[in-house]
C-alpha cells in the first residue's frame, strides 16, 4: 500500500513530465487522473481508513476489522472497487453519502465507529479525491463482509439514524472563520475533519456523541476522551500538567511523524495512528496540525503548574524505600530504563517525570500499559522498535497497582494514587477499563441511553488491536 501510494505519487510526476514534454491533450487528460488519485491516497492518509477497514493480517482495506462494542461485535467493511462485495458500483454520490453522512448505499445508516460525523466537514475537493483513489488506486479484494454479531432487536439500525439526526453535525464542509490564518486553517481541517482526532480525544456526551466538535465548543473540544481500548487519549489543549501546554510546535511535529520526543514516546492506540497516518503527513500539514492546537484558546490550568521534585529521585537513589508502596518495585523493575530520577532516555524510554499521560484523571492507560507493555512503532523516522515488557505475569494486582500510583505521586506528578488491585485484576481478566470514579466531573461520558442507544465509539468500543501497532501490513 505505501509502495503503491509511493508509486502512484512518482506515476503523478511522471505524469506531469510526460505532460509537459509529450503531446499536451491526452496526457493533460491522464495526469490530471493520476493526480487525482494521488492526492485521494493522501487524504485516505489523513483519515486513517487503512487503520480500520483492514482485517488483522489482512488485505489492505477488506475489511473485516472487529470492532467490539457493549451490545456484540461490528465489523468493518470491504471498500476496495470490488464490484460485488466492495464498493465498486458505488457513484460518488453513494460514497460521499457513507463518507460524509454515515449512509449506505442501501438507505441504512452506519454505526459511528466509522467517523463519518468529522468526516461530515471534509471538502468536496476531497471527497472526490478519495473517490478517484478508492474507485482506480486500490486493489480490488472479493472478500465477503462479516455481518455484525448482535442480536436482534438490538441489531436493527433505525435507532443508529436517529442518533445521526439529533447528534451527528450535518455535512458542511469546512470553512475557516474569516481571518483565520491559512496555516492555522489548514490544521483545524486536519484534526476536525479528515484527521478526526476529537474521535478520540474529545469527551463523550450522554449518548456518546462527541462533546464539542471544534473550537466553538469551549473547553470540552479535544479535552481529553473516555478509554477506547483502555487506552485514553489525553487532552490536546494547552494544560501545562494535563494537557500539550509544556510541548512546543516542533515537539507535536516530531511526535506526530516518528511517535518519540525527548520527553514523551507513543503509545496504545495513538501508536496506531502515528504508524498508519500521521508519519506520512507532509511536513505543511504537520506544522499546520501543531500551529493549529497550540493556537486552541487557553484552558484555566486543572492542576496548575508542573514543577519537578527532586526528593523522589533521592529517596530511591538512596534505596530508602520501606513504607512507599510501589517504590521498591519501581526501582526493580522500571528505573533500569525509566531511571531513578523518572527522566528516562531521550527518544527511547519515555521519562514518567511531568508527562501527561501519567497523570491524566482516568488511570486506565496507565494500568493497561504496566499490564501489557507496549512496542514503539518504528517510523520512517525512527526506525527502531523500543519495547516495554508487560507486566502481567511478573506483577501481582497489588503490586501493579502500587508501582501504577507510586508514578501518578512521583517527581512532582500529582495524580491522586485511585486505582486498587480490584481494578487491576478487571483490567487484565475482562479487560474492563478503570471506572469513571474520581475523574468524570464535568466530563461524564456514561451513556444513559443503555439498553438501545448505539453507542458510537468511545467508552466500551474497541478498535486498534495490538498486532497492528507498528506493523503497517499494507507496506
Ligand atoms: C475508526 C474506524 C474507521 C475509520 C478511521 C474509517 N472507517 Fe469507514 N467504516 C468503519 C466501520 C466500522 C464501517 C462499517 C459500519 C457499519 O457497519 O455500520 C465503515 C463503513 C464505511 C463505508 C460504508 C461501506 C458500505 O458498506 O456502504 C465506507 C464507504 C467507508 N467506511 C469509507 C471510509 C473511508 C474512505 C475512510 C477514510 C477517510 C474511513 N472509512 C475511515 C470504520 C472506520
Ligand atoms: C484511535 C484514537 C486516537 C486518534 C484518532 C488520535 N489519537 Fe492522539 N492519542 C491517542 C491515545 C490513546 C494517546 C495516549 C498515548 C500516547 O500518548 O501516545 C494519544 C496521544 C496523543 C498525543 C500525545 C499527548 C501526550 O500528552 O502525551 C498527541 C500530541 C496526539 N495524540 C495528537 C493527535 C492528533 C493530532 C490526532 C489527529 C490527527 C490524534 N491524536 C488522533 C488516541 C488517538
Ligand atoms: C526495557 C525498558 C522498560 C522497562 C523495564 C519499563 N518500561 Fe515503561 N516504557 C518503555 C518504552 C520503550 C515505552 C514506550 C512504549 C510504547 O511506545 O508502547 C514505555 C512506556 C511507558 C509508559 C507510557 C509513557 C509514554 O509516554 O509512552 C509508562 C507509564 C511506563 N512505561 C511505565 C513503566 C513502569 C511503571 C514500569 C515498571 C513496572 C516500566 N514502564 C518498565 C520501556 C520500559
Amino acid at each position: 500500500m505505501i509502495k503503491g501510494f509511493k508509486a502512484a505519487l512518482s506515476a503523478a510526476v511522471v505524469g506531469l513530465l510526460a505532460g509537459t514534454a509529450l503531446d499536451a491533450a491526452p496526457a493533460v487528460a491522464q495526469t490530471a487522473d493520476s493526480d487525482l488519485v494521488a492526492k485521494g491516497a493522501y487524504v485516505a492518509r489523513l483519515g486513517d481508513c487503512v487503520a480500520c477497514h483492514t482485517g488483522l493480517h489482512g488485505s489492505v482495506y477488506a475489511g473485516g476489522l472487529e470492532i467490539k462494542t457493549p451490545i456484540g461485535a461490528i465489523y468493518s467493511t470491504n471498500i476496495t472497487p470490488d464490484p460485488t462485495v466492495g464498493i465498486g458500483t458505488y457513484t460518488l454520490q453513494d460514497f460521499d453519502n457513507a463518507v460524509r453522512r454515515g449512509v449506505r448505499k442501501d438507505g441504512s445508516p452506519l454505526y459511528p465507529a466509522m467517523p463519518y460525523p468529522s468526516f461530515a466537514r471534509m471538502t468536496d475537493d476531497d471527497i472526490k479525491a478519495l473517490y478517484a483513489y478508492f474507485m482506480h488506486g486500490v486493489k480490488p479484494v472479493a472478500q465477503q463482509n462479516r455481518p455484525v454479531d448482535i442480536t436482534w432487536p438490538l441489531s436493527m439500525r433505525w435507532p443508529l439514524g436517529i442518533w445521526a439526526k439529533l447528534f451527528a453535525p450535518a455535512p458542511k464542509a469546512f470553512t475557516p472563520a474569516p481571518g483565520t490564518d491559512p496555516v492555522i486553517a489548514r490544521g483545524e481541517y486536519i484534526v476536525t475533519g479528515p484527521g478526526h482526532c476529537g474521535a478520540c480525544h474529545t469527551p463523550r456526551g450522554f449518548s456518546m456523541q462527541e462533546k464539542a466538535y471544534d473550537a466553538t465548543g469551549g473547553a470540552d473540544f479535544l479535552a481529553g476522551g473516555a478509554p477506547i481500548d483502555n487506552w485514553i487519549a489525553p487532552s490536546l489543549r494547552n494544560d501545562p500538567v494535563l494537557g500539550l501546554g509544556r510541548w512546543s510546535e516542533d515537539d507535536l511535529v516530531q511526535f506526530l511523524r516518528s511517535g518519540r520526543i525527548d520527553h514523551s514516546a507513543v503509545f496504545g492506540g495513538m501508536a496506531d495512528v502515528v504508524a498508519w497516518s500521521s508519519q506520512y503527513f507532509t511536513d505543511d500539514d504537520l506544522k499546520a496540525i501543531a500551529k493549529y492546537l497550540k493556537s486552541l484558546p487557553p484552558v484555566p490550568p486543572a492542576r496548575g503548574d508542573y514543577t519537578y521534585d527532586a526528593s523522589t529521585a533521592q529517596m530511591l537513589d538512596s534505596g530508602k524505600t520501606a513504607g512507599v508502596p510501589g517504590a521498591d518495585i519501581y526501582l526493580n523493575q522500571c528505573a533500569i530504563c525509566h531511571r531513578n530520577d523518572g527522566g528516562g532516555v531521550a527518544r527511547m524510554f519515555p521519562p514518567l517525570a511531568g508527562n501527561p499521560v501519567v497523570v491524566t484523571d482516568n488511570p486506565t492507560s496507565l494500568a493497561h500499559v504496566v499490564v501489557s507493555g507496549g512496542v514503539l512503532p518504528p517510523t520512517n523516522w525512527a526506525p527502531s522498535a523500543v519495547a516495554m515488557p508487560g507486566y502481567q505475569k511478573i506483577l501481582n494486582d497489588q503490586q501493579i497497582a502500587d508501582v501504577v500510583n507510586f508514578i501518578r505521586g512521583a517527581w512532582g506528578n500529582k495524580a491522586p494514587a485511585n486505582v486498587t488491585a480490584a481494578d487491576i485484576q478487571k483490567l487484565r481478566t475482562k479487560g474492563t477499563p478503570i471506572s469513571a470514579r474520581a475523574w468524570d466531573a464535568g466530563t461524564s461520558t456514561n451513556s444513559t441511553w443503555g439498553f438501545f442507544a448505539p453507542q458510537p465509539y468511545g467508552a466500551g468500543w474497541t478498535f486498534s488491536p495490538s498486532t497492528h501497532t507498528g506493523v503497517d501490513a499494507a507496506q
